[in-house]
Order: C-alpha cells, then sequence, then structure tokens
C-alpha cells in the first residue's frame, strides 16, 4: 500500500559518483512515491506526515541488481571448477531443464524470491528459463515479493541440449509473445518483462531478429550476455562470420541499445569497437565482479568504461556469481579493480567507495528510470541499516560505518526496513545461514530432492 511518509536518519547516497552525501539528522520525504529531498526539518507543506525515527541508522538507497539468474540460485555455491561453457554444460543447463517442472519452479522460486525479499536489493533484473509457465511462476512470486523487477523467459533455439531447445525461431518467439500477453492479463504493479536472448550461441539470427521486432513493437527492454569468456567469443566468431564484433550482432538485430534499453552482462573483453558502439547507442553494461571471478572469466575494465561515460550498474549473477548480496558486489568491484590496476593496467585507478555504491544505486538505478538516488523526484527506494548491534567498537562519522557495513556484510543481520518505489517490502527475519539455505518452511528441502 502505498502512504506517504517522512523518514528521520542518516542519509547516505550518491548523486555524483565522485563523493558520497551525507545528511545526519535529516528528514527524506516519501509522497506518491517519489523522494521530495531530504531536509534539515520538516518543511511547512509536509508537516502532518507519518515520521519513521530511525536516528541512528544509515540509510541508504535500495541495491539495484543488473543481472541475475533465478533458476540458479538452487545450485548456487557450488560448480566453481569450471569455466563458462562447461559450467553452462556441466551445470547450469541439467538444473534449468528442472523447470519443466512446475511444481519444482514453484517452490525453487518462492525460495529465490524470499532471498531477495531479505537482501538489500529493491530493483532486480532477472532471467527465468525457457518455460513459459514455470517463469511466470517466477513473475508471479517476484510480485509478491515487493522488490520491483524485469522478468524475462529465456529464447534459445541452437547449440543447446533437447529439453533446452525451442523448436526454431517462430515458436521461441510466439512463445515470447504469449509470455507478454499473460504477463499484461496479471496487471503486476512491482513486476515487468524483458525481452531475453540468452546470447549469441544460443540464439540464431532469425530468432534474434524475431526478438527485435517485439522489442519495437512494445517498447520493451532487453537483457543479455556479451564478451564474457574467451572461448565464448571465439566461438561467437565463429558462429557470425560477418558481425564486426560480438555486440554487433546483437545491434543488427535491433537488440543492442539505439531507444531500446538494453542490458549486457559482463563485459570483461569487448574490443574498442564494441565499447565504442555500447557509448553511442546507449547500452547499459552489468558488472558481475563474483562471476567474473568464479568462472576464471577475467576483469571487467570498469575505469575505463566509466572515463567513456559508459551506462553501467553491477550484477550479482548468481549461479556464476555465489552471493545475491550487492554489497557484496560493490566490494568485489572494488577488490577486482585493485587487481587489475596491479596487473594489467597500472594507468587504471582501482574504483572507489563512492564510485562502485554508485554503480550499485544510481548507476544501475538507471535502467529502471529515476532510482538509486535521495534527490528530488527520484522513486523512492531505500534501505534502513542498523549496526548498533555489531561487536566491534562503532566508529562514530557515518561514512566509516557505511564502509564497514559493506564490507562486514551488514546486509546479511542488520537491514532494519526497506522501501521499493515508496512501498514498505517486508524483510523477513535473517536467521542463521543454515536457516536460509534449508527454508524455515521446509521448501528447499523439497527442491533439492
Ligand atoms: N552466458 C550464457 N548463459 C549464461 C549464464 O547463465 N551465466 C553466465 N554467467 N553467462 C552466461
Ligand atoms: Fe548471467
Amino acid at each position: 500500500m502505498q502512504k506517504d511518509f517522512i523518514l528521520k536518519g542518516i542519509f547516505c547516497h550518491t548523486p555524483d559518483r565522485n563523493a558520497f552525501q551525507i545528511r545526519k539528522n535529516a528528514f527524506a520525504v516519501c509522497t506518491g512515491g517519489i523522494c521530495a529531498g531530504i531536509f534539515d526539518g520538516i518543511p511547512e507543506r509536509f508537516q502532518g506526515l507519518e515520521i519513521i525515527d530511525c536516528t541512528d541508522c544509515l540509510i541508504i538507497p535500495g541495491m539495484v541488481d543488473l543481472h541475475t539468474h533465478a533458476p540458479q540460485f538452487s545450485f548456487y555455491g557450488t560448480g566453481m571448477d569450471y569455466e563458462l561453457l562447461e559450467w553452462l554444460d556441466q551445470k547450469t543447463f541439467p538444473e534449468e531443464m528442472r523447470y519443466s517442472d512446475l511444481e519444482y519452479a514453484g517452490k525453487a522460486y518462492h525460495v529465490f524470491s524470499r532471498k531477495l525479499q531479505k537482501s538489500a536489493t529493491t530493483r532486480a533484473v532477472i532471467f527465468g528459463t525457457v518455460h513459459r509457465e514455470a517463469t511466470l511462476l517466477l513473475a508471479d512470486c517476484m510480485e509478491k515479493s515487493g522488490v520491483i523487477s524485469y522478468v524475462g523467459k529465456v529464447n534459445m533455439d541452437r547449440n543447446v541440449p533437447e529439453g533446452l531447445k525451442e523448436p526454431d525461431a517462430g515458436h521461441a518467439a510466439a512463445d515470447t509473445r504469449l509470455f507478454l500477453e499473460e504477463v499484461k492479463d496479471r496487471r503486476y504493479r512491482h513486476t515487468k518483462p524483458v525481452i531475453t536472448p540468452r546470447f549469441v550461441p544460443a540464439c540464431s539470427d532469425e530468432l534474434m531478429k524475431r526478438l527485435g521486432g517485439i522489442c519495437a513493437e512494445f517498447d520493451l527492454p532487453v537483457q543479455s550476455h556479451l564478451s564474457e569468456n574467451p572461448e565464448e567469443i571465439l566461438w561467437v566468431k565463429d558462429l557470425e562470420p560477418e558481425a564486426a564484433f560480438y555486440g554487433d550482432v546483437y545491434d543488427r538485430c535491433g537488440l543492442f541499445g539505439r531507444g531500446i534499453r538494453t542490458v549486457m552482462a559482463h563485459c570483461v573483453f569487448s574490443p574498442e569497437e564494441e565499447i565504442q558502439r555500447i557509448v553511442d547507442n546507449g547500452v547499459w553494461v552489468a558488472h558481475c565482479p563474483s562471476s567474473n571471478m568464479n568462472l576464471a572469466s577475467g576483469i571487467a575494465p570498469m575505469r575505463k568504461y566509466l572515463d567513456r561515460g559508459l551506462r553501467a550498474g553491477l550484477g550479482s549473477d548468481v549461479a556464476a556469481g555465489s552471493s545475491e548480496s550487492i554489497f557484496r558486489a560493490v566490494t568485489d568491484a572494488i577488490q577486482v579493480s585493485k587487481l587489475y590496476a596491479r596487473y594489467i593496467d597500472r594507468d587504471a585507478k582501482p574504483l572507489s567507495f563512492s564510485e562502485s555504491f554508485y554503480l550499485a544505486t544510481k548507476g544501475g538505478g538507471s535502467f529502471f528510470g529515476q532510482v538509486g538516488s535521495f534527490e528530488e523526484g527520484y522513486e523512492f527506494d531505500a534501505v534502513i541499516l542498523d549496526d548498533s548491534a555489531e561487536e566491534a567498537i562503532l566508529p562514530d562519522d557515518p561514512l566509516s560505518r557505511l564502509e564497514r557495513a559493506f564490507y562486514l556484510g551488514l546486509d546479511q543481520r542488520g537491514i532494519r526496513m526497506k522501501f521499493a518505489g515508496g512501498e514498505e517490502v517486508e524483510v523477513l527475519r535473517h536467521g542463521t545461514g543454515h536457516e536460509n539455505m534449508t527454508g524455515a518452511d521446509g521448501i528447499n528441502d523439497a527442491v533439492q530432492s
């Protein structure tokens, strides 16, 4: 339920990526789901609104997960001895095959959506599987969670095992159209569809052209993968000899920016021409450092991307990424950028905390519109962090407290409340890690069996 209110506390956000803006003892006003700004006192026109007093808490914009895979949560934290293509064959495709079973899918997606609900994430861009009905169950679960999301039915018509391969481009595109109609009929408030070709090796040109047509017809966004792994890139060269580079394949099919909101995960090995096309077309890059480490993919040159003015955010990319935590992605992004600066390009300054925080909030948030900041006119997404129970002696300056909250993973135990689009998202009690994995209601037992 939407209502107007005022939050009181210590606000930390990054209107500009180079520095935090910190406002102590301040008031943020939410009216109609939109932030009216941060004030030192309550302005006359807002007197009388309910005040939620979190005076000693840190209040930040919600985290944006620009890239994740819901069906892969059932095996996250396992299968880390592979690189991308072998990992897809050995771990991912066999698991995704199970989502033809709606009972399994319903249970697994319930677990997934609860996980996001408990986290600091308020927005996510999510892959389902090729299965239309199961992906609708995912959209139902996400809608219930209160987390605002884009959910995509995956399209694949080549180079994947029978059972995941759609019969041909026509069938796949028709199923995506049906998915769009079904989502529309459900009249969700928090959940929207996103066109989802998995990646070039799994999608024929014919399929991608049809999907590009659907994007243009319905003005829909696109999510996919790009230039993640050297073997994958060689495979794309082989499959698509006419293309100038990997991203050019999407572009020729109307799936790469130019008025279509497009997010591409990874871009670890994008050549200069591809980077330029990403900038020119206004494509978002989802940087997924945990995934890129686990699959030994590499390190995306984020310093270069920021300097080039490219649109970017952070993604968990579970299950290649081993945590759904965007707090973790923020610190991972900083840490891998330090290795990049030491081993790959000594001129590339590592990402600062404010830059990485910016990617996780306003950077990724821009894919959703005006999201990820407490500036006036931004949608009101907020996470309230309570670090009072931390055992280490509390540093008293807010920025040190915030930095520590990220490095020590306070999102696992210290979220007091959160709001997405001005509505409170019920933050389910965090238990022990064990309880999270097995599910208080035994759901994960059913999923694992
Ligand atoms: N490329 C194609 N599919 C996938 C996937 O599921 N995860 C990752 N990380 N890369 C992919
Ligand atoms: Fe991915």
